[in-house]
């Protein structure tokens, strides 16, 4: 039930990473390999190298791969979005689903369809003004869930989607507008089958609401949706704290957070954004320093952002065995 993004870079780099990943984790997701942006970063040349060499480890330890993510408006190269801005092509959309999708058959059962689909503050249905919708309109969801049904009949296909958790009028109103975006398309009968829960929590925005967490995924669920927690990592707030004190806060909110999601039996599984603080896309800030005016001098420092269940040595923190004891009393509430 445990897995992690992964750049395969660096898992070859590093052999105790790598070690440690194939060790711990059930799936793997790519951080990058699977982006549109990074397969066919100029048009027609299309660069499946990196995927294929990930799917192959995959496949050689038994880990299963999450297909991480088709429709991105922040991971489609800028030729296509030129040029879906420009035709409003549909078939452009469809031959990278057709490029990707049954090459990846074997290896790759769950599909991340659309990312990020929701934005609120524009429009009423909160969808997010993306180049998909300007080109196709609202119904581009539906139609992408089709167009990936029949290229992946026995696929589980998902939306994924971040700031779901905390008692925030805008995060109040994106799980409302995901709720009523997973309303609408299994209304009109969309092989939509679940939703993914980023969760990139952060320490700076407070304590996650645990009641409103759990009831959105009640929600999801009632509407004959599976859940996975995606990309779980927590960007901290108070680097000035010792590390054993970060250490506890980053892991008393995962754990917080876990218990809530993990009330809800229609949750696969967890997935953190990396396993290492070594490799981690939240980092330390020009932002975070400001807040701590002279905390520290010019050769010392926080550190990395502690966000992530193993540190930069590739020791286990308490993060670990939060989501650790998490999982294991939702398997046995399960069994
Ligand atoms: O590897 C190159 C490096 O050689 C080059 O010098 C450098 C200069 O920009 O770029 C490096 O690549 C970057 C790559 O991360 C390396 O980690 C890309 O520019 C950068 O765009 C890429 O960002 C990734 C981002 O998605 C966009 O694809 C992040 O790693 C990745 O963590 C992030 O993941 C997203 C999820 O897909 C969706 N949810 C949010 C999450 C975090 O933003």
């Amino acid at each position: 039930m445990y897995g992690c993004a992964v750049q395969l870079d660096w898992l070859n780099a590093e052999a105790n990473l790598r070690e440690e990943v194939l060790a711990q984790c059930a799936q793997l997701t790519p951080e990058l390999a699977f982006k549109w942006l990074a397969v066919e970063p100029r048009r027609g040349e299309l660069d499946f190298a990196p995927a294929d060499a990930l799917a192959d480890l995959a496949a050689k330890h038994g880990k299963t791969l999450r297909g991480h993510t088709l429709i991105w408006h922040r991971g489609t190269p800028a030729w296509a979005e030129a040029s879906l801005r420009a035709d409003k092509d549909w078939t452009l959309l469809e031959r990278w689903l057709a490029s990707i999708m049954p090459r990846y058959a074997a290896s790759v059962s769950e599909w991340d369809v659309v990312n990020e689909p929701i934005e609120t503050g524009h429009r009423q249905d909160g969808l997010r003004q993306s180049v998909f919708l300007e080109a196709f309109g609202p119904d581009y969801l539906r139609r992408a869930l089709e167009a990936a049904h029949a290229l992946a009949p026995r696929a589980r296909l998902m939306i994924n989607e971040y700031d779901l958790e905390y008692p925030l009028q805008e995060q109040r109103d994106r799980r409302y507008c995901l709720l009523k975006l997973a309303e609408r398309l299994k209304a009109q009968g969309a092989p939509l089958h679940g939703v993914g829960l980023q969760a990139h929590l952060d320490l700076r925005k407070g304590h996650i609401d645990a009641a409103a967490v759990t009831r959105f995924c009640r929600e999801l669920a009632g509407m004959g949706l599976v859940l996975r927690v995606t990309e779980l990592d927590v960007k901290e707030r108070d680097y000035a704290a010792p590390a054993a004190e970060r250490d506890r806060r980053v892991a008393d909110e995962t754990r917080r957070y876990l218990d809530a999601v993990l009330a809800e039996p229609a949750v696969l599984g967890v997935s953190t954004w990396g396993l290492s603080d070594r490799h981690s896309w939240l980092t330390v800030g020009a932002d975070d320093y400001a807040r701590f005016p002279g905390a520290w001098t010019h050769d010392d420092g926080p550190g990395l952002n502690r966000g992530l269940p193993w540190d930069a040595a590739l020791r286990p923190k308490p993060m670990r065995d939060a989501i650790r004891s998490a999982l294991g009393a939702a398997q046995a509430q399960k069994s």
